[in-house]
């Protein structure tokens, strides 16, 4: 398989877009922040599956990071990338450089008002604004037909969905479903982060959402049950330290007392200082 063109430049990129677009091929996009591991090679399989050309963006954005430490220490393994992107079939990265994307007197800034503010935004101030202005100045940039994400990522998948609504995007947004290692722990860049003890008893996170997931399936609905159920095997690895388990509605995410309409468990924890998140369709 060919390996993908990389453009590390905004100048060129519309018109090599263009090419593809006049000679009638559909475009899918897949955002990411690099540091790809297999959950984010199955997203670009899924977009190739679904469009002609999949153009995958590497852009570690410095807008959705509220700890400057937390920035420095993200992984940036561009030729690694590009090398397991040539695997899948990928046409091309777009992997620019953040003075092309937040120009100086850059000021214009995509808020998503109730979904952007809540779960993760707590512990990530200013996280969601950050992701939703640089997924519409990708939308704007890429126009793809189809532009990929992460249900792993599920707070903003959903406010990604609701801002191309609001905003009338012409991109359909498409899911890709959590892919999860073999006990359970769902795939994230930041899984390498974890110590060899870390990563064993990060699997409780999954374990704890899949137990409450078979309880729902067998008929319990009150959500106080749910979260207790998850939280007793949560909290039985003392190296994790959960920051919130809430049962929430699908696509408000106001959190629920009874599970009567799609329903997700989301959590967020803290092992060995990385903060890692999960959720489950309920
Ligand atoms: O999920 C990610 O990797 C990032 O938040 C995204 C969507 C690429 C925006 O920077």
């Amino acid at each position: 398989m060919m390996g993908p063109e990389v453009c590390t430049s905004l100048s060129i990129l519309p018109a090599r877009l263009d090419e593809f677009r006049r000679e009638g091929k559909k475009i899918a996009l897949v955002p990411t922040m690099g540091a790809l591991h297999e959950g984010h090679l199955r997203v670009v399989k899924l977009a190739r599956a679904s469009a002609d050309r999949t153009v995958v963006s590497i852009f570690v954005n410095p807008a959705q990071f509220s700890d400057p430490k937390d920035l420095e220490r993200y992984p940036r393994t561009l030729k690694e990338d590009v090398a397991l992107l040539a695997t899948v079939g990928t046409a091309m990265v777009f992997a620019p450089p953040a003075e092309e994307i937040y120009p100086p007197h850059f000021q214009s800034w995509v808020n998503v008002e109730q979904l952007g503010k809540r779960y993760e935004e707590a512990a990530r101030p200013g996280h969601f604004r950050g992701v939703a202005t640089v997924v519409s100045m990708l939308l704007n940039i890429i126009r793809p037909t189809i532009a990929v994400f992460g249900e792993k990522d599920f707070q903003q998948l959903r406010v990604i969905e609701q801002m191309a609504a609001d905003l009338k995007l012409p991109t359909n947004i498409v899911r890709a479903p959590i892919v999860r290692e073999d006990d359970g722990l769902a795939m994230s860049s930041r899984n390498r982060r974890l110590s060899a003890e870390g990563r064993r008893a990060a699997a409780v996170l999954s374990r704890g959402l899949h137990i409450a997931r078979d309880a729902r399936v067998g008929g319990e609905q009150r959500a106080s049950a749910l979260k207790e159920m998850a939280l007793d095997v949560i909290r039985s690895e003392q190296r994790v330290a959960v920051d919130y388990l809430e049962v929430a509605d699908e696509t408000t995410l106001d959190p629920l007392n009874m599970v009567e309409k799609p329903a997700r468990m989301l959590v967020a924890a803290v092992v060995d200082g990385v903060r890692l998140i999960d959720n489950i369709a309920l």
